[in-house]
C-alpha cells in the first residue's frame, strides 16, 4: 500500500511531468562528482573495509564481508582427500554455467578441446539471465571501437587495464555477429538493421538489445549451443577448491555435489574459471539485483590458490533497484527506462540530476537526495526517489512502454502497479563486482593455466562499469578464455596432483593469527531468520 507522503508525492511527479520532461537537468563537472563520490558512494565508506592479512593482496583493502570469506576456513581437510581417485578426466574444465563460461565452452569445443562445465546450480543460472538492458558494441557509422574505448575508460575512472579495455571494444562488434548468428533475437527496425539506444556515459547509440530481457535472450541461446554440441554439464555440483600439480599450475578441481554432498575429483589441462559476481553477499547490507548464486567463489578459490585480485575494493550500486514494493525490494530496474527518457525525481517533484551520468554517479546523487537534501520518498519500511516512467510514452508515443520494455512493465504490473501511467519508486541496489582477479591480455591469472572470465575478472572496466559491457565482456573475454585455454591444454601434460596449497595458506592464516570458524567459498546465501 502506497502510504499518504507517496500519494501525495506521486501527484506533484504528476503535476510536473511535461516540464521536467522537457527538461534537460545539466552534467555534473567532474569536481562535482568527485566531492559527490567521495561523500555518498558507499565505495568510500571506510569503516566497511577490512585490511588483508594474508595471500597475494596482503595489506590490501576489500569489503569486510569478502575479508572474512577470503580468510576463512577451507570445507575440506587436504589429509581426507583422496587426488588418485579421479571422477572426471578433461583437457579443459569449465567452473560456472553463465554467459561467460557458456562461450568459453563454445570455444574451446570448436577447438577441438574436450571440455566440460560444472555449474553449483544449473546451466544459466547466472547474472547474464538477469541483465536487461543491452549489450555494447561500436557497430554504426557515428561510432567507432576508439570512441567506445573513450567512453568506457573515462566512465570507469581511468582505471581500466588498457590491453583489456581494448580486447573489449575491438572484439565488440564480432561479439554481436556471432550473437547474432547462433540465433540471439536482438531488436531490429523493418530493415534488418539493428535497433540501439544510449546508456548512462555513451556518447553513442551503441546499446544492442533484446527488448528488456537482453541476457534472458543470450543465455538462452548459449545453453541451447552448449547443449545442442552435447558439451558435458554437470549441474548442482560446485567446485569448492582449485587442484593444482606437483609445478604450481592449475589442474583441476575438488567438486562437492550440492545434494549428495560427495565430494569428486575433476582432474584437467587447464581450467577456466568463470564463476560471476557477488551480490549475494550484500555488502553494507544492500539488496542486490544478483542471482541467488552469486557468492564470489571463484575469487575465494583462485585467491587461495595463489591467484592476485584488482580492484576488489570496488562495487557497482545499480542506482535503481526497485524500492517498493517490498516483494521485490532490490530487483534491477534497467538503465534502459532512463535511456528512453524516464528520469529521476525527488519528493517534491523534482527533477534532481541528468538521468545519464554514469552508475557510480547516479547511484550516489540518488543516496544523497534520501540522505542530506532530505528529498526521498519514505515508504513503510525504506526509502526512495522516483522513476517517472510515464514520460517514456510522452516522448515517444503510446505503445512504447509495452513494446521496448515489456518486463519492467510486467514485474510492476503484478503488484498492481502500471508504469505507463505510474512513476516508480527505486534505491540503488547491488549489481556488479567491478574488482575481481587479475588477469593478463590472453585471460589467464597469476596461476598457470589458470584462465578466467566474466565477472570473476578485475581490470576490464577499471573502478565503474558502463552499462552493456558485463555482457559484452562475458563474450569476448569467455570466447578468448575458451579459446586460449584450449590451446594451451593442447600443450600441457599434468603432472601430480597437489593441494598443498590449501595447507599452505591455513598455515599462513594461523601465522597470521587468524582463526576463523567461517567455512569458504560460501556457495549459496543464506537466508533463514537469526536466533
Ligand atoms: O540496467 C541494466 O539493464 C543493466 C545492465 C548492465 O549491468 O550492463
Amino acid at each position: 500500500m502506497y502510504t499518504n507522503e507517496m500519494v501525495e508525492s506521486m501527484k506533484k511527479v504528476a503535476a510536473a511531468r511535461e516540464a521536467n520532461a522537457a527538461l534537460e537537468p545539466r552534467r555534473m563537472t567532474a569536481e562535482e562528482k568527485d566531492t559527490l563520490l567521495k561523500t555518498y558512494h558507499p565505495d568510500y565508506k571506510q569503516g566497511e573495509f577490512a585490511e588483508l592479512a594474508v595471500g597475494p593482496n596482503k595489506g590490501g583493502k576489500v569489503p569486510t564481508e569478502l575479508a572474512a570469506l577470503l580468510q576463512a576456513n577451507s570445507r575440506i581437510d587436504p589429509a581426507d582427500v583422496d587426488l588418485a581417485q579421479v571422477d572426471y578426466d578433461t583437457d579443459v574444465l569449465i567452473i560456472g554455467g553463465g554467459g561467460a563460461g557458456a562461450s568459453a565452452a563454445i570455444e574451446a569445443d570448436n577447438a577441438g578441446a574436450k571440455v566440460m562445465i560444472v555449474t553449483k546450480l544449473r546451466m544459466g543460472d547466472a547474472n547474464t539471465m538477469m541483465a536487461e538492458g543491452g549489450i555494447q558494441a561500436a557497430d554504426k557509422e557515428n561510432d567507432s571501437p576508439a570512441i567506445h574505448y573513450l567512453d568506457a575508460f573515462g566512465g570507469g575512472h581511468f582505471a581500466a587495464k588498457p590491453e583489456l579495455l581494448r580486447t573489449l571494444v575491438t572484439e565488440a562488434p564480432e561479439a554481436i555477429q556471432w550473437l547474432n548468428d547462433l540465433g540471439v533475437e536482438f531488436d531490429k527496425a523493418p530493415d534488418g538493421t539493428m535497433v540501439t539506444t544510449h546508456g548512462g556515459g555513451t556518447s553513442r547509440k551503441r546499446m544492442h538489445a533484446a527488448k528488456d530481457y537482453s541476457g534472458a535472450e543470450i543465455m538462452r541461446t548459449l545453453r541451447d549451443e552448449v547443449l545442442n554440441r552435447q558439451i558435458p554439464v554437470v549441474d548442482f555440483t560446485a567446485a569448492i577448491e582449485l587442484i593444482l600439480d606437483e609445478n604450481g599450475r592449475a589442474a583441476g578441481a575438488v567438486l562437492l555435489n550440492m545434494e549428495t554432498h560427495e565430494i569428486l575429483i575433476a582432474r584437467a589441462k587447464t581450467v577456466v574459471m568463470a564463476t560471476g559476481g557477488a551480490g549475494r553477499l550484500h555488502y553494507q547490507g544492500f539488496p542486490t539485483s544478483n542471482h541467488y548464486g552469486a557468492t564470489a567463489d571463484g575469487l575465494i578459490l583462485a585467491y587461495r590458490a595463489g591467484a592476485k585480485l584488482l580492484y576488489p575494493d570496488t562495487l557497482q550500486y545499480h542506482p535503481t533497484g526497485a524500492a517498493y514494493p517490498e516483494q521485490i525490494f532490490g530487483a534491477l530496474v534497467t538503465e534502459k527506462v532512463r535511456s528512453l527518457g524516464a528520469k529521476l525525481i525527488n519528493v517534491d517533484g523534482e527533477a534532481f540530476m541528468h538521468p545519464l551520468e554514469t552508475r557510480d554517479v547516479a547511484a550516489a546523487s540518488i543516496i544523497r537526495e534520501c540522505s542530506d537534501h532530505g528529498k526521498g520518498v519514505k515508504t513503510a519500511d525504506g526509502i526512495g526517489v522516483w522513476l517517472d516512467t510515464p514520460m517514456i510514452e510522452l516522448k515517444n508515443g503510446e505503445g512504447t512502454i509495452e513494446k521496448r520494455i515489456p518486463a519492467m512493465m510486467r514485474m510492476f504490473g503484478k503488484y498492481g502497479i502500471d508504469i505507463r501511467k505510474e512513476p516508480i519508486l527505486v534505491y540503488p541496489t547491488l549489481h556488479y563486482q567491478n574488482g575481481g582477479i587479475d588477469i593478463a591480455k590472453n585471460c589467464e591469472s597469476g596461476v598457470e593455466n589458470l584462465f578466467v572470465a566474466g565477472e570473476a575478472v578485475g581490470g576490464i572496466h577499471g573502478r565503474n562499469r558502463l552499462m552493456g559491457n558485463s555482457l559484452l565482456d562475458i563474450i569476448v573475454f569467455g570466447r578468448n578464455a575458451g579459446k586460449n585455454a584450449a590451446a594451451k591444454a593442447a600443450d600441457t601434460s599434468v603432472g601430480a596432483l597437489s593441494l598443498q596449497h590449501v595447507t599452505d595458506f591455513a598455515k599462513e592464516l594461523s601465522a597470521a593469527g587468524i582463526h576463523s570458524d567461517v567455512v569458504s567459498p560460501k556457495l549459496l546465501p543464506d537466508y533463514r531468520r537469526k536466533k
